[in-house]
């Protein structure tokens, strides 16, 4: 299961968030000028979203941020152990990335598309290799340890938090929702509407990267 954590110490970037939300929401307007569009920044240039990791990947050696210099990023947070919702967005989102190589294949090319557990307990790297395969064949799983993965998560705005429940053996994570696109120097674009079509997010994914 996914979803906003709320509570005082996290209303801060619960705020941020929607901030940063509203302004993207606005520019998916579909009454919005082209002309307006074609001049517009990515809805989240600037943004204070991102950074610097060293993490685990699904063959269990190191990926880092600066491995992926000069290649756009697709990062989607969640875990391998979610019912519902996690694999639900990410096989919209790499639907969306597929239309994305199958009409531009040379802009494609350029993404590579990570997702991070916010659960390492569980997300070892077999674990992941073999969730990750099922949803794009370039997907790279991340996991690390705790820290590691609190470490990031906060660089991204994600929070995540354990849920258990009572007469269950497999306890559930609540946790942020975004599925991020990251320009070639690790900074920041736009959010992907992942309850989008994959139209959609193909189109959101070709217009920033280019
Ligand atoms: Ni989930």
């Amino acid at each position: 299961m996914s979803g906003f954590i709320m509570n005082k110490s996290q209303n801060f970037f619960s705020a941020l968030l929607i901030a940063l939300i509203i302004p993207l929401l606005s520019a998916c307007n579909p009454s919005t000028d082209s002309a307006f569009e074609d001049n517009a920044e990515p809805p989240l240039a600037g943004a204070k979203i991102g950074g610097s990791f060293s993490l685990t990947n699904q063959d269990g050696g190191k990926t880092s941020d600066s491995d992926l210099k000069g290649q756009y990023r697709i990062i989607y947070f969640g875990y391998s152990y979610c019912p519902d919702v996690c694999p639900v967005d990410l096989q919209r989102v790499m639907q969306g990335l597929v239309k994305a190589e199958k009409e531009e294949p040379e802009l494609a090319k350029k993404i590579q598309p990570l997702f991070v557990t916010i659960d390492p307990e569980r997300d070892g790297p077999e674990q992941l290799k073999q969730y990750v395969s099922a949803f794009h064949p370039r997907l790279i799983g991340l996991t690390g340890t705790a820290d590691e993965i609190a470490d990031v998560a906060k660089k991204y705005l994600i929070l995540y938090d354990k849920r258990e429940t009572e007469g269950m053996s497999e306890y559930l994570m609540d946790h942020s929702r975004q599925a991020y696109l990251f320009g070639p120097n690790g900074e920041p674009l736009a959010l992907l509407p992942y309850e989008g079509t994959p139209d959609e997010i193909a189109s959101e994914i070709q217009r920033w990267v280019s």
